[in-house]
């Protein structure tokens, strides 16, 4: 479990407290840390910039915080234990600060809603994640002394025309969201329920934002959604709203294909990751156009929750077994220096031994770089809790979840080693936090990488020659600059 759990940490900073420079003017302190996916990492910029212009600045430190927001995820009922333990700090902290106001946003403020003020008493405001716009007035009505909440899910996207601040990062790779909401409705999932109904955003507003983090000396970006692959923009709003002139909107669209050969051709040199994409979704012109361009890394984020045909129909997956497999032969044949990494959930209701083994033997097929594994959590409200019994016993979820991590584990190092005596360019992103003789940075697989540091610095691109590795991590040293700087 170790190595998946310390990638999900590493990769999404659990918690972390973004800060921003501070304004003089500003006279209010905001503290605001994130849980869960990189959507509300994201997410937390955009109220970020919103709040600055409300006169906040971000503050690291609790006890000095007016105002407190936690940006909360809902995936898992672990996930919610944790916030709700972060409000038991916050209480403590409140009795210092008295003056200091809590608020929830995110997943778990969409569905809980208003009962969120009554289960929890120290939170003042329930922010949804469409509703970030209208914080400035929730905020006015929290400071007259009443509770604000609103959890309105919108039809439009709504953040496009905000400027993100870029907090807590490391000035060479940034977030740049695509879409919002989901339609899959997966049936062990929340995410419909909390995040709304897709919705694509604005391809020009896409490119200005990746130009300016260009401008701005960002080295790559990682285009976000719930479900990349589906991205399509014609003219804005639900899909089916459109529906009457399907033919000419088809005709003037913009797929995930086409939105990434544009943003990779506007910046040759800039890195392009995305993430996440739903095997059913992923069409093959993404693996060509990945191909057509030496900036779109070499890697997909390919969950695939199960290898059981009848346990991806009972959740509601579009693809059965084989599809799947297909999907990743044609990658290895387009893509043949592409990395793989998935989801896995173990334990779903009615899950067998013998759709364990499917699971385990899939991935024996594919040997993914890495992985994301999860027991089964029901979650209220979802079709899987309202149809299907959770019927799969603790220890026996518990007993498949640790046999998947193994075969996972096994594979980690097994793709790993591959690279060792081998030369790849790495985009230098931080210190290396075992050392600080040392830089860390991906190479285009995802693949974390140390090496000495030399003279180079953070944001060039190195080639670094692989000595050495651990089972999740490359050393090597540095042997010259890559011909992207
Ligand atoms: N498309 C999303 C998936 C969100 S959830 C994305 O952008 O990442 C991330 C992962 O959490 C899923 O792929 C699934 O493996 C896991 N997950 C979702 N709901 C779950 C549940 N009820 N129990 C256990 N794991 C779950
Ligand atoms: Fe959830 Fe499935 Fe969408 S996992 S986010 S409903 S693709």
């Amino acid at each position: 479990m170790k190595n998946s759990m310390k990638k999900i940490i590493d990769e999404k900073k659990q918690g972390e407290t973004l800060v921003l420079d501070s304004k003089k003017e500003n006279t209010r302190n905001l503290f605001i840390e994130s849980y869960g996916c990189a959507m509300n990492f994201s997410d937390s910029e955009i109220v970020a910039s919103i709040l600055d212009k409300e006169g906040f600045n971000t503050t690291q430190n609790l006890e000095d915080a007016d105002l407190v927001l936690v940006n909360t995820c809902s995936i898992r009922d672990k996930a919610e234990q944790t916030v709700r333990k972060r409000l038991q700090k916050y209480n403590a902290v409140k009795k210092i600060n008295p003056g200091m106001k809590v608020g929830v946003l995110g997943c778990m403020a969409e569905r809980l809603k208003e009962k969120f003020l009554e289960e929890e008493k120290i939170v003042d405001l329930v922010v949804g994640p469409d509703a970030y716009k209208d914080l400035p007035n929730l905020i006015k009505e929290v400071d007259d002394g009443r509770d604000a909440v609103n959890v309105i899910l919108s039809k439009d996207e709504t953040y496009g025309d905000i400027a993100p601040v870029r907090l807590g990062g490391n000035g060479v790779t940034a977030f740049v969201s695509i879409t919002r909401g989901c339609d899959n409705m997966c049936t062990f999932c929340v995410v419909p329920f909390t995040r709304g109904r897709e919705r694509s955003r604005d391809p020009v507003s896409i490119l200005e934002e990746v130009n300016d983090l260009a401008n701005k000396g960002y080295k790559e970006i990682t285009l976000l959604g719930q479900n990349v692959d589906s991205y399509l923009w014609y003219g804005g709003g639900l899909k089916k709203d459109f529906k009457k002139a399907s033919e000419i909107q088809k005709a003037t669209a913009t797929d995930f294909s086409q939105l990434l050969d544009l943003v990779a051709t506007a910046q040759p040199k800039m890195r392009l990751r995305f993430s996440t994409s739903n095997p059913q979704d992923m069409a093959i012109n993404v693996l060509h156009t990945m191909a057509k361009h030496k900036n779109i890394c070499d890697y997909i984020h390919l969950p695939v929750q199960s290898g059981s045909t009848r346990i991806l129909r009972e959740m509601n997956r579009q693809h059965t077994r084989e599809e799947y497999m297909e999907l990743i032969d044609n990658i290895r044949k387009i893509l043949p220096n592409c990395s793989i990494s998935q989801d896995l959930i173990t334990g779903f209701p009615t899950e067998t031994e013998e759709d364990h083994q499917d699971t385990l033997s899939l991935m024996e097929y594919v040997k993914y770089d890495y992985g994301y594994m999860f027991a089964y959590s029901e979650r209220p409200g979802t079709l899987a809790a309202r149809k299907i019994e959770d019927d799969v016993p603790e220890n026996i979820k518990k007993r498949r979840l640790a046999e998947i991590v193994a075969l996972q584990r096994k594979h980690c190092a097994y793709r790993t080693e591959a690279f060792v005596g081998n030369t790849f360019e790495v985009l230098i992103e931080k210190e290396s936090k075992k050392s600080n003789q040392h830089w860390a940075g991906r190479t285009s697989q995802n693949t974390m990488a140390v090496f000495p540091k030399e003279d180079y610095k953070v944001g060039e691109f190195v080639m670094v020659k692989i000595t050495d590795c651990t089972s999740a991590t490359l050393i090597g040293e540095g042997v010259g600059y890559s011909d992207n700087n």
